[in-house]
C-alpha cells in the first residue's frame, strides 16, 4: 500500500517567540552561565510554584544530580517504577547503587504505593515515584510512607508539567523534584531539564553539584564537591523561556487533540484509552492498550504502511539488556509486564488535525480488524 501522508510521532510546537530570545541571546554573545538561563529558573519556578528552580541539561542529569546530592551510593537501594523512561532507574545505576521495582497499579500505571512500602528494606536510601504519561502518582500516600520510614522522595515530574492533584501541582511533593524538556515533552528546549525544591540548602547544593562541584560562595575556582557540568546553555534557556509563555494554549491544544482520539477510539474493539481517574492528567503523549489478543507487532506495521508512526511505549525497564545482566527476568513484575506488552503511542502533537486523528483512529480500526 501507498501511503497517502506521513505522521510522525511527535514534534515540537515552536514559532517566532523561540527565534526572537535565541537570537537575542546570539547577539549578546553570553552563550552559557548568563541571563536567560536565570530568567528561564524564575518562570519555571513561578509556573511549578515553587521557591527555586535550578536548569541543567536534561531530565537524566537532574535526577542524577538528585541522587548524588542525596549520596546515594554502593549499598544502597533507591525504588522506583519499572514502567518508565530508563533514565529514572540508570541513575541509580550511576552512583553504584541497586534500583529497587515496585510494581504498578495497573489502571495508572504508576508505583503501587502499598508495593513501594513492602519493597523497603533497611537499605533504602530513596524514592523516585513517576507520573508516567503525565497522569499523577499517589504521590500523597507514598509521600506518607516515606516520611513514616525516614526515606527522601525524588519525584520525577519530567512527563508531567501541567498535571495535578487537586490542584496543585506535581512536582511539588518532591525533596527535590525533576523536569525534562526534550522535544517530545510538553515544553522543550531542545536538550534541557530542571529541577525544583522549597529548600534553599538543597538548592545551594544541587547548583553546585550541576556545576562542577563550584563552591557555594561563587569562588570560581574552589570545586567543594564532586560535580557533574550539568549546565543549561544559554540557547536553551530561551527557547525554554519563549515555550512557557504560551504554555497555557500549548497545554490546551494537547488536552483537545488528545479528548479528540479518546471519543473515537472508545468504540473501537481491542482497544482501551487512557485512564482517566480524579487526577488531573498533563498530555504528555497520546497511548492506547491493545486487547491481549491483538497482535501488537502487526498493528505497528499495519500503521507504518499507512505512514503512521507507532510505538510500542514503553518497554519494561527490568527486562532491558543492562538489567538482565542484574539478574532480572520475566516474572518479576508480571501486572508491568502485561502493561508493557500491550501500550502503543500514537502519534500525538499540537498542530495534528482533526482530520489526522480522524485518519489515524480509522486506520487503527483497520488494522486491528486486519491482525485478529
Ligand atoms: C519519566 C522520565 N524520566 C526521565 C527522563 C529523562 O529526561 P531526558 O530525556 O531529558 O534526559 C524522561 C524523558 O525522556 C522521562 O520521560
Amino acid at each position: 500500500m501507498v501511503a497517502v501522508r506521513q505522521i510522525p510521532l511527535a514534534r515540537p510546537y515552536l514559532d517566532g517567540r523561540e527565534e526572537e530570545l535565541v537570537l537575542d541571546v546570539l547577539r549578546s554573545g553570553n552563550l552559557a552561565l548568563g541571563p536567560m538561563m536565570r530568567r528561564f529558573e524564575e518562570a519555571f519556578a513561578d509556573v511549578a510554584g515553587t521557591r527555586h528552580a535550578v536548569a541543567c541539561s536534561s531530565g537524566t542529569a537532574g535526577l542524577h544530580a538528585c541522587m548524588a546530592q542525596l549520596g546515594i551510593g554502593p549499598g544502597d537501594e533507591v525504588i522506583t517504577s519499572s514502567f518508565s523512561f530508563i533514565a529514572s532507574a540508570n541513575v541509580v545505576l550511576f552512583q553504584r547503587a541497586t534500583p529497587v521495582f515496585a510494581e504498578m497499579d495497573e489502571r495508572t500505571f504508576n508505583l503501587d504505593p502499598d508495593a513501594v512500602e513492602a519493597a523497603i528494606t533497611p537499605r533504602t536510601r530513596a524514592i523516585i515515584p513517576v507520573h508516567i504519561f503525565g497522569y499523577p502518582c499517589e504521590i500523597g500516600r507514598i509521600g506518607e510512607i516515606a516520611r513514616r520510614h525516614g526515606v527522601p522522595v525524588v519525584e520525577d515530574a519530567c512527563e508531567a508539567l501541567g498535571a495535578s492533584i487537586e490542584g496543585r501541582q506535581v512536582g511539588t511533593f518532591g525533596h527535590p523534584s525533576v523536569w525534562g524538556f526534550y522535544p517530545n515533552k510538553q515544553v522543550t528546549t531542545g536538550e534541557g531539564g530542571m529541577i525544583t525544591t522549597d529548600n534553599p540548602d538543597v538548592e545551594r547544593e544541587l547548583r553546585s553539584i550541576v556545576n562542577q562541584g563550584r563552591s557555594d560562595n561563587g569562588d570560581w575556582l574552589v570545586h567543594q564537591r564532586l560535580g557533574f557540568n550539568f549546565r543549561m546553555d544559554e540557547m536553551s534557556a530561551a527557547v525554554g523561556l519563549a515555550q512557557l509563555e504560551k504554555l497555557e494554549y500549548m497545554l490546551g491544544e494537547r488536552t483537545r487533540v488528545a479528548e479528540r482520539y479518546s471519543r473515537l477510539l472508545a468504540s473501537v474493539p481491542g482497544v482501551q484509552v487512557p485512564f482517566e481517574g480524579p487526577h488531573h492528567r498533563s498530555w504528555f503523549i497520546y497511548y492506547v492498550r491493545l486487547d491481549d489478543e491483538v497482535d501488537r507487532a502487526a498493528v505497528i506495521e499495519g500503521m507504518s504502511a499507512r505512514g503512521i508512526a507507532t510505538r510500542p511505549y514503553l518497554p519494561a525497564i527490568h527486562l532491558q539488556p543492562e538489567y538482565r545482566k542484574l539478574g532480572m527476568r520475566e516474572g518479576m513484575l508480571p501486572v508491568t509486564e502485561r502493561v508493557a506488552r500491550s501500550t502503543l503511542a500514537l502519534p500525538f502533537f499540537i498542530g495534528l488535525e482533526d482530520e489526522d486523528v480522524e485518519y489515524v483512529c480509522t486506520a487503527l480500526r483497520e488494522v486491528i480488524e486486519a491482525a485478529a
